[in-house]
């Protein structure tokens, strides 16, 4: 039994043994490798853990693949930037064949799609994105309009609630050549209403541009019937593909014909090996291809996208508003009174797959927790814990655990803490 002596009591545990019992899913976690000490491990909101058949299928296209096949084995790498673009672009984003391409990472993505929306639009000078959007969004956008007669127009939108389409609706005018937003909050959670603020940018004549890593693989998405123009997001965190996985990207496909990304590679151009004159590019998605595709991490993001099919997006979402309620409730009835404060939206279909908590010491709670008792989680600047609740691998045990010990080490204050109860675990992280 892993509860602590001192906690949030036995009618809590009960509950939580309770859920876990009737949780459709709960078998689901013996798909992934352990974690260290026995550890909770809150953070597959910033690296998704390992699935075990990833395992067998990274040992197949190195020993099999590369080993044996060594060069020959292009002919059927070749395709898989499309073959696994298609089969996440269908299963997790609702896009449809010929829409998706997987292709380095989110960042440089995301400066691809944005660089060719501005082309697309001439004449047109703002480029419009959240205050507070994640850091490599507002960098690349701000890179993006250096030397260009662009201007970075930056929205303040309430933290915890997010984007709304009405603020947007007082942000975007016709100079706006494009909207660049997270789908869902890295920090509070908050999922934006694509469809709603899609139309209204279309309304001023804009084009969008979402970043979907924080809501892939685990919030279910239907870009094309939620007017998206563009979409990149990345694979290591609800997709469990793996540090630095390749991203994916998305063009409308009424948008394809239209528009043109920067960086003019090989793999982006008609014919490749004709290695020719002159750049024309392919059609379709496959013009947002710049050089090599990274095939061990593709073959990792093929496995991760099968796992998460075999388990149903939409029974994924159902096990994640029912982790982030609990957790929710717990921390109103154990953290309240000990100076945190709910810093994601109350309404469960509003919210993510985390919850973040607003405390003044959040750092050293953070490093505490993650360093001496066994929940990892992680810190977002300048005082948030956030609870990542990825549905497959969390219980709603670990939530309880969690809870009172948060509840234990902020209320040790900034003396010494006990020592790990679990055995110490991996550090906790203040990546994305
Ligand atoms: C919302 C968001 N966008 C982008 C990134 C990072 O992109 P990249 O994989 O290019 O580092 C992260 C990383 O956590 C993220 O949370």
């Amino acid at each position: 039994m892993r509860e602590g002596a001192v906690g949030v009591g036995e009618v809590e545990w009960a509950r939580a043994r309770e859920l876990d019992a009737s949780d459709p899913l709960a078998a689901a976690r013996d798909q992934f490798g352990e974690t260290p000490g026995d550890s909770v491990y809150l953070d597959g909101n910033s690296l998704g853990m390992l699935p075990r058949r990833s395992v067998a299928r990274l040992r197949q296209v190195v020993e099999e693949e590369w080993g044996r096949g060594l060069v020959g084995s292009w002919d059927r790498w070749i395709d898989l930037p499309f073959q696994v673009g298609d089969r996440l672009g269908q299963a997790l984003l609702g896009a449809d064949a010929g829409e998706v391409v997987m292709a380095d990472s989110t960042s440089v993505n995301l400066y691809k799609l944005a660089a060719a929306a501005v082309g697309a639009r001439p004449g047109r000078t703002v480029v419009v994105t959240d205050r507070r959007n994640f850091p490599t969004d507002r960098y690349l956008l701000e890179g993006l309009v250096r030397g260009r007669p662009l201007e970075l127009r930056l929205v303040e939108f309430d933290e915890v609630e997010g984007p709304t389409a009405e603020r947007v609706r007082a942000a975007v005018d016709g100079d706006t050549a494009l909207l660049s937003l997270s789908h869902v909050d890295y920090r509070s959670g908050a999922i934006a209403d694509m469809a709603g603020i899609s139309a209204v940018a279309h309304a001023a004549g804009a084009l969008t541009l979402w970043d979907l890593s924080h809501s892939v693989g685990a919030v279910p998405i239907q870009l094309d019937r939620s007017g998206a123009d563009l979409a990149a997001g990345c694979t290591y965190k609800y997709v469990n593909a793996g540090p630095g996985a390749p991203a994916f990207l998305y063009v409308r496909r009424s948008l394809q014909a239209e528009i043109s990304q920067p960086i003019w590679g090989w793999f982006g151009k008609r014919q490749m090996f004709a290695m020719d004159e002159g750049y024309r590019p392919r059609d379709g998605v496959g013009s947002f291809l710049s050089g090599t595709p990274a095939v061990l991490g593709l073959a990792l993001v093929e496995e991760g996208v099968l796992l998460l099919e075999e388990l149903g997006i939409e029974r994924i979402r159902a096990k994640s508003i029912a982790l982030t309620s609990y957790l929710v409730e717990l921390c109103d009835r154990h953290l309240a009174g000990l100076g945190f404060e709910l810093a994601s939206p109350r309404a469960a279909d509003r919210r993510g797959s985390q919850v973040c908590l607003r405390h003044a010491r959040a750092q050293a709670i953070c490093r505490e927790l993650g360093e001496r008792w066994g929940v990892v989680a992680d810190f977002r600047a300048p005082d948030r814990l956030r609870l990542g609740c990825a549905a497959p691998t969390t219980s709603f045990a670990d939530l309880a655990l969690a809870v009172e010990r948060i509840a234990q080490v902020s209320d040790l204050g900034e003396g010494p803490s006990s020592p790990s109860p679990a055995g110490g675990a991996a550090g906790a992280t203040e990546r994305g």
